[in-house]
């Protein structure tokens, strides 16, 4: 039984500006309350707009969902809408850094909570590696479009810009490159600035996430006058197999778009360094969620609606889109820079989000105890900032793209639909807990919530079950080898 022990809990005192919760009184150097509502919206679109919008929205246009990507976006909008509310009425009420981790504990057990807690590494460490492979894309894209305008070589060998291993049907081959260099060097240079403090971090996320919104709104600005309506019909291409195309191909579309909204629940990891929680997390999450949301659908139907969708099947659909009218080339350089800019915030918010969790797991003694070490001068989690960084290094440095994506996705849903089913639980065995935000029509929310991550879990399950069996497996043998011997809960 001791595998559903629960963590007892009690709703956080009312915490506002800039006192620490825990620690405060025994002189313990504890994380800073210093992040505002407007911080929290900002790593909430800096950790969302990145890879999805401008790598994967044209694959899953061209090959799934075509025009009706614009619904595909609808409906992971709505199943991410659910789970956002979830984990908003946790955040407020449980303003700590583990997230979905920590809900867990309190709710379903330490066996679950393990569960999710492995599952998140996939969510944050491993996106923060995908996103930066896709970074290196973008960036060795840009030096090459530099070399051509300036008629210089600034651009970098092949052997050192892509992934010296890949998997063909099932087995890891070689490639005969050596290294992804540049997807090493943003993270160590983003690590490095999440080692230095939350502040510098937050701070050079919203000047990230002002750039891409302002490069995403040039770009729907000036291309609107290029929308023909003619591109939208037939809105739904007839169906030509599963998952191509009809109804079936909008859900494909839907599993394959979830990417974009990943990263909406990292707000929560930083509840622990928000000043009025409460208040605040809530308003982080959901705005977050909801101004991404809109952009999406906005920047779906101009970029499906200026050429047919049939030409969007590109890495960089936005640019090809734009190459189709000699008056906008001006923006593709710029759409480059804002990719590149967008992809950098997203693997920022990630690597922010991992030493956070595994600091409230260190705490729980489910992992080893120099994960909670707090920085005494920075005030971050820095050996568990300097060990996912790391990690971060290997897998960006030496995996492709594809392998390491809908691993990303899995991981998310698993957590998503456990804090949906969390919330519900937690009605029941503690209806006395304060909530500073309450789920709407809870139990129709939670369960559409938990369903429909289950759902789009499932599809991508069917693909990747083998590397997911596996993550799961070296997850139960850590736990039953560590964890559970371990757990502050023993005592
Ligand atoms: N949502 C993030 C992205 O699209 C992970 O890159």
């Amino acid at each position: 039984m001791s595998l559903f022990r629960t963590k007892p809990i009690e709703a956080q005192p009312h915490v506002d500006a800039g006192e620490p919760v825990h620690g405060g009184l025994t002189g313990e150097v504890t994380l800073k309350r210093v992040l505002s509502a407007r911080h929290l919206v900002m790593l909430g679109i800096g950790a969302v707009i990145g890879a999805g919008i401008f790598v994967m929205t044209g694959q899953a246009a061209a090959n799934h969902a075509g025009p009706a990507i614009v619904l595909s976006f609808v409906l992971a909008g709505i199943a991410c809408g659910f789970a956002g509310l979830c984990y908003a009425e946790f955040a407020a009420m449980l303003p700590v850094s583990g997230s979905a981790y920590s809900y867990s504990y309190a709710t379903l057990g330490e066996f679950v909570a393990w569960f999710i807690g492995w599952n998140l590494v996939l969510e944050y460490t491993f996106a923060a590696a995908t996103v930066a492979v896709g970074w290196s894309g973008y960036f060795t894209g840009l030096l090459d479009s530099i070399g051509h305008m300036t008629g210089s070589a600034v651009g970098l060998p092949a052997a050192l810009t892509n992934a010296p291993l890949n998997v063909v049907d099932g087995r890891i081959v070689t490639t005969g490159a050596l290294i992804n260099l540049p997807a090493v060097a943003i993270v160590i240079g983003v690590t490095a600035l999440c080692y230095r403090g939350i502040t510098q971090s937050a701070s050079a996320n919203a000047v990230i996430v002002a750039i891409k919104i302002v490069v995403l709104l040039l770009f729907m600005a000036f291309s609107l006058k290029h929308v023909d309506p003619a591109n939208w019909t037939p809105f739904i291409p007839e169906p030509e197999g599963p998952g191509r195309f009809g109804w079936d191909g909008v859900l494909r579309g839907a599993s394959i778009v979830f990417f974009a909204y990943i990263g909406f629940d990292a707000v929560s990891t930083a509840a622990q360094e928000a000043k009025n929680p409460q208040r605040d997390m809530p308003i982080g999450i959901l705005g977050s969620l909801a101004i991404c949301t809109v952009l999406y659908i906005a920047m779906a139907a101009v970029l499906t609606g200026m050429v047919p969708y049939t030409l969007l099947g590109t890495p960089k659909p936005v640019a090809t889109a734009l190459e189709s009218y000699p008056d906008l080339l001006w923006l593709k350089t710029l759409v480059e820079v804002g990719a590149i800019a967008g992809l950098t915030s997203v693997i920022l918010v990630m690597m922010v989000g991992q030493p956070r969790i595994f600091y409230s797991m260190a705490r729980d003694g489910l992992i080893p105890k120099l994960f909670g070490r707090v920085h005494r001068e920075f005030r971050t989690p820095h050996v568990g900032t300097l060990i996912v960084g790391s990690t971060a290094v290997i897998l960006a440095g030496l995996l492709p793209i594809g392998v390491l994506g809908d691993l990303v996705s899995m991981g998310t849903l698993l957590a998503f639909a456990t804090v949906c089913i969390g919330v519900l639980v937690l009605r029941r065995t503690r209806p006395d807990l304060q909530r500073a935000f309450r789920v709407p029509w809870a139990p129709v929310v939670c369960i559409l919530g938990a369903a429909s991550c289950l759902w789009l879990f499932g599809r991508a399950f069917l693909d990747n079950w083998h590397w997911m069996s596996g993550w799961i497996l070296i997850g139960f043998a850590i736990y039953f080898g560590y964890s559970r011997r371990h757990s502050q809960l023993n005592a």
